[in-house]
């Protein structure tokens, strides 16, 4: 694991986005595996403006998202399809027929999570996962105790997440569907590469679970520690109880410019 922590989240967010656009400007045909929530919304915002600004090419990019509500349409305001239109394939040159986003309408679940799958496969395999983390340690939507061979499939949102997630729908916890669909974490980890982020206090216990406590599903995240190339970019709160802050800061400042966001 490299742990990046940067001094908020919009240095922690650009230093991500370079990650990113390096891979997009030396494969120009990437597949990105993307996030929602609030914690990636910088990182979009820095891709967009490296388009717009610096002529970021997305137009032979793929995307396939993590996860997405059961029960919401496309046009939903709370569905991750909308969020991902309006936070960046609006913004940016992709083709929409190259963004996938799990369908939360589908009347087969589980074809449609297998379809999921095999579309990853036949674009070649993720080459850059972008994940946020829960506040207990969840990716995508894979809760605590969630196989760490689990691929696309339904799940149940634990007590919690739903309670976090109710800022998104009027803090109305009877809105937040139950259920979704998410890639599982061992989708997750055939990516080429994870790039987590995450910022802010409420972020710190399930960062320091992540990085320095046992590798287990009752902290989903932590599987990160078996991944052969995962970064994780947080500010100074997330990283308030990291044991080792010091030596993550000492080993990437030690590192030669080339080398950061390789
Ligand atoms: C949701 C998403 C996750 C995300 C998490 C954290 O549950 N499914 O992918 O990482 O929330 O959200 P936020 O970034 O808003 O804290």
């Amino acid at each position: 694991m490299e742990i990046i922590i940067k001094e908020n989240e919009q240095l922690a967010s650009e230093a991500a986005a370079k990650v990113v656009a390096r891979l997009v400007r030396e494969k120009p045909n990437a597949v990105l595996g993307l996030a929602t929530g609030s914690t990636p919304l910088m990182l979009y915002k820095e891709l967009v403006r490296l388009h717009q600004e610096e002529g970021l090419d997305f137009s032979q990019v793929s995307t396939f998202n993590l996860d997405e509500y059961i029960g919401l349409s496309p046009d939903h305001e709370q569905s991750y399809r909308r969020f991902m239109n309006k936070n960046l394939f609006n913004h940016i040159n992709i083709e929409m027929d190259n963004t996938h986003v799990p369908d939360g309408m589908t009347d087969d679940i589980p074809g449609a999570c297998a379809a999921y799958e095999l579309a990853i496969l036949d674009e070649g395999g993720i080459d850059l996962q972008v994940l946020g983390i829960g506040s207990d340690g969840h990716v995508g939507f894979n809760e605590p105790t969630s196989s760490f061979a689990s691929r696309t499939r339904i799940k149940t949102l634990t007590q919690q997440t739903v309670a976090d997630n109710a800022r998104f729908f009027c803090d109305d916890e009877s809105k937040v569907p139950n259920h979704c669909i998410t890639m599982g974490i061992g989708t997750i980890m055939d990516a080429k590469m994870n790039v987590m982020l995450a910022f802010g206090e409420g972020k710190a216990a399930a960062v320091a679970a992540t990085i320095e406590g046992a590798v287990t599903s009752m902290i989903p995240a932590s599987v990160l520690q078996h991944h052969p190339t995962a970064k994780i970019f947080i500010d100074e709160g997330a990283a308030s109880t990291l044991t080792l802050s010091d030596y993550y800061r000492w080993v990437y400042c030690g590192k030669p410019e080339w080398q950061k966001d390789l």
